[in-house]
């Protein structure tokens, strides 16, 4: 038998498949990916040209999930019928026990929340499980999910929270570095040249902060030096609001988060 299926092979799934093969984790032989979509589905075979692509689910060890929300009903029920003994679900919002209703109570389910860097196998996920998913189920899963970049385990109720920090936070960096960008213009530098030195600033700050491991607060205090130029512009930050903005930002997102969850599927 296949030790994986992926359902859905859509950016996430075609993501998870290519970061699964490069790393090792899976031979192609090993793997199939269920796509319905019949154009698609010839795009996958030209990308991964040893793996079975598949128009329904077909048996495996286990399954990952990666359908839009929506399709999420659907495609459970043809797990179920396969009677795959372990599922992942990456689906945006549909909880553990919707899946569970579609999946039937010998499936082991595990649910995770990844973010758009994924796509380049530098995502951050959070991971949950069911009671009954064993130490060995929950390797499995971050084995899987660090193909899409690390992964934290959580009771499924802070995957809201996740959603609101890491799922959307690309989208608060990203207006971030437009900001920037435009101000650098602003300032006299070409856009280019603006956004060249805006997105190495994002980036030598972000290696600093994994790669010294030193809290932010204290790489903040190595450039802010007393009546100095970053302690002026932390200034017009803190006028401005610009820390309790995140704040409210990370709050929205993960309370509509747990509104989406509560209503929908
Ligand atoms: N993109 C992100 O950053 C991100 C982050 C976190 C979570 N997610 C979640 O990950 C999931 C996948 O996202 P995505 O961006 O990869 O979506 P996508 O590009 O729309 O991919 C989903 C694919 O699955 C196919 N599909 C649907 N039902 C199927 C079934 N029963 N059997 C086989 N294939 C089926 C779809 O085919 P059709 O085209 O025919 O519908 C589509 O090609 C979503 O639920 C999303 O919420 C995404």
């Amino acid at each position: 038998m296949r030790r994986l299926v992926i359902v859905g092979g859509g950016r996430m799934g075609r993501s998870l498949a290519s970061g699964l093969l490069r790393s090792g984790w899976i031979r192609p032989s090993d793997l199939a990916v269920a796509e319905r979509y019949g154009e698609t589905r010839r795009e996958l075979e030209e990308h991964f040209p040893e793996v079975e692509v598949v128009e329904a689910p077909v048996p495996a060890a286990s399954a990952v999930l990666a359908v839009k929300p929506a399709d999420a009903p659907e495609a459970c029920a043809a797990l179920s019928r396969l009677g795959i003994a372990r599922v992942m679900s990456i689906v945006a919002g549909v909880r553990i026990a919707t899946l569970e209703e579609h999946l039937g109570p010998s499936t082991v389910v595990l649910r995770a929340m990844p973010n758009l860097p994924a796509v380049i196998g530098a995502g951050a996920s959070g991971l949950a499980g069911t009671a009954s998913a064993s130490e060995d189920d929950f390797a499995w899963a971050e084995g899987v999910l660090s193909a899409f970049g690390v992964v934290a385990r959580m009771p499924e109720h802070l995957l809201d929270a996740v959603t609101g920090l890491s799922g959307s936070g690309p989208a608060y960096v990203l207006t971030l570095v437009e900001a920037m960008v435009d101000a650098g213009v602003g300032e006299g530098l070409d856009r280019e040249v603006s956004r060249l030195l805006t997105v190495h600033t994002l980036l030598g700050t972000a290696r600093m902060l994994t790669e010294l491991g030193d809290p932010a607060i204290e790489l903040r205090a190595r450039v802010t030096s007393p009546g100095g130029t970053t302690a002026a512009g932390m200034r017009e930050l803190e006028r401005h609001g610009f820390r309790s903005a995140v704040i409210e930002a990370v709050a929205a997102a993960a309370n509509r988060a747990r509104e989406l969850g509560t209503s929908a599927h």
